[in-house]
């Protein structure tokens, strides 16, 4: 009798991982962040996978970085600081007890342990693909509506943003994120609040043999000079289009 491979169905469907992330994400809110439960995951899950399938990878790397993403924050219900690393330490036990591979929990735990921006670097492609997926979640659904403060540039940002997708430039070897931001905040403000991770998710589509652009309101904003990007390159297709993010 063959073991049966993990899943991203069986890790949703996991008690133990559920109870996690709902408690991360109710951590996360006695803190005052933004929305780190369900929504969240189900976003960077499926933003995770299109990536890696979107630039040739084998089914089974798609499901894993599907995986990756489902569980990246359930670190936070130890601790916001170094969750990556508490929530790789918590993954490796519950996929060791699900008789997962070692080397697809070791692939895992790598990405999980360096998606914080802080001491990231992308270590493999479901790394790289997670830490784009993450760093790109930002969006006017994030804010907690009962409890957002204008005062504060990540509410402002968050709820200024109504649009948010990745594209894959395939032929060009271009992943590129689109913002859409209202009058609430500006792309000054976002910059700020997110330099860091966007110049870890420039390392990590590096890794992944592509560039990243960042595109706010339609206009550019790291651009490379040596790449040539028309108006309608502009208008790109969203990876996650017409596909079903289950909360
Ligand atoms: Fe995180
Ligand atoms: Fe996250």
């Amino acid at each position: 009798m063959g073991t049966e491979l993990v899943t991203l169905a069986s890790v949703k469907e996991n008690e133990g991982i559920r109870t996690l992330i709902d408690m991360a994400n109710h951590n996360l809110e006695v803190m005052g962040y933004t929305e780190h439960g369900i929504r969240h995951v189900s976003f960077v899950s499926r933003a995770t996978s299109e990536i890696l399938h979107e630039l040739g990878y084998d089914d089974r790397t798609v499901e894993l970085g599907a995986i990756a993403g489902w569980v990246h924050d359930i670190g936070n219900a130890v601790n916001r600081c170094q969750h990556g690393i508490t929530g790789a330490i918590m993954t490796y036990q519950i996929f060791s007890k699900m008789n997962m591979p070692p080397e697809e929990i070791a692939l895992i735990v790598g990405a999980i342990g360096n998606h914080e921006e802080e001491i990231g670097v992308p270590v493999n492609p479901v790394c790289a693909a997670l830490i784009i997926a993450d760093k790109s979640d930002a969006h006017r659904s994030r804010v907690r509506r009962d409890k957002y403060d204008l005062n504060d540039i990540h509410d402002r940002v968050n709820l200024s943003i109504k649009k948010n997708f990745i594209t894959v430039d395939k032929e060009r070897k271009v992943i590129r994120l689109f913002i859409y931001m209202n009058e609430i905040s500006s792309p000054m403000e976002y910059m700020q609040i997110y330099m860091s991770r966007l110049i870890l998710c420039e390392k990590s589509a590096a890794a992944l043999g592509c560039t990243f652009e960042l595109v706010i309101n339609g206009s550019a904003v790291n651009r490379k000079q040596d790449i040539s990007v028309s108006e309608e390159m502009l208008k790109g297709e969203d990876i996650m289009r017409g596909k079903k993010v289950d909360y």
